[in-house]
């Protein structure tokens, strides 16, 4: 039983996302004692935009070695995601959208035949995107509807994918370094407290579903 586990904040230390993926990571493991975590951090190792640019540019016929390259990683990262019951995503907001290391997985992600939209592999199994939003964009806030990110992560996973999407968010993160904002913070300590919550509880939920279903 396994828990497939992908980061993408450029962040090592301090990180929201990471943090918040390391708790509901935790509460899967507890609650699945025979369940392991499997991760690709993609800040770690990002997939290279040409291996992309090479398989999406493949019109048939014999394909060149790097063609060859690209294809063999889409490969493996389907492998890979369609290995897993449960799946937690853990992503920053830049600049009002989806991280680019996350965009570069999905892209390459869908170039395999096996996750081409219209086949929905994923049908039925737990996805937890975790944001993290420097800002706010609350119902009635300036910025609200300013984040798209999440509803292009639950567009691909939910609609194309046909997972089970769960979104966590914590925002308001920079309220810790910007002065700005210093007198956000205590939203955005309820807003990250909230999340931990949401966190653990969807690790927990997603662990008895997955041994449920076993
Ligand atoms: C390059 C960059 C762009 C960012 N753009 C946005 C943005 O458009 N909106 C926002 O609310 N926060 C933005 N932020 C702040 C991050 O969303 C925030 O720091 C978040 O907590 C990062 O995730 P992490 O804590 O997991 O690293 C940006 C941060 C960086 C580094």
């Amino acid at each position: 039983m396994t828990l497939f586990r992908i980061d993408s904040s450029i962040r090592r230390q301090g990180s929201v996302s990471r943090e918040v993926a390391d708790t509901l990571e935790q509460a899967w493991v507890q609650h699945h004692p025979v369940g392991k975590v499997v991760r690709r951090d993609l800040a770690a190792e990002p997939i290279p935009a040409a291996a992309w640019v090479a398989a999406a540019t493949y019109g048939g016929g014999e394909r060149t070695p790097e063609q060859e390259q690209g294809f063999a990683l889409a490969a493996t990262l389907a492998d890979e995601l369609l290995a897993a019951d449960a799946i937690v995503i853990a992503t920053p907001l830049y600049n009002f959208g989806i991280n680019q290391l996350l965009k570069s997985y999905i892209d390459l992600l869908i170039i395999d035949p096996r996750l081409a939209p219209g086949t929905q592999p994923l049908s039925g199994r737990p996805v937890t995107i975790v944001m993290a939003r420097g800002g706010g964009y609350g119902e009635g806030t300036p910025r609200e509807g300013w984040d798209h990110a999440t509803p292009y992560l639950h567009r691909i996973f939910a609609d194309v994918l046909g997972a089970d999407v769960t979104v966590v968010a914590a925002e308001l993160t920079l309220a810790a370094i910007v002065p700005a904002m210093a007198e956000l913070q205590p939203l955005a300590e309820v807003s990250r407290t909230q999340a931990h919550e949401l966190a653990a509880a969807t690790g927990q939920a997603h662990a008895a579903l997955v041994a449920a279903a076993a």
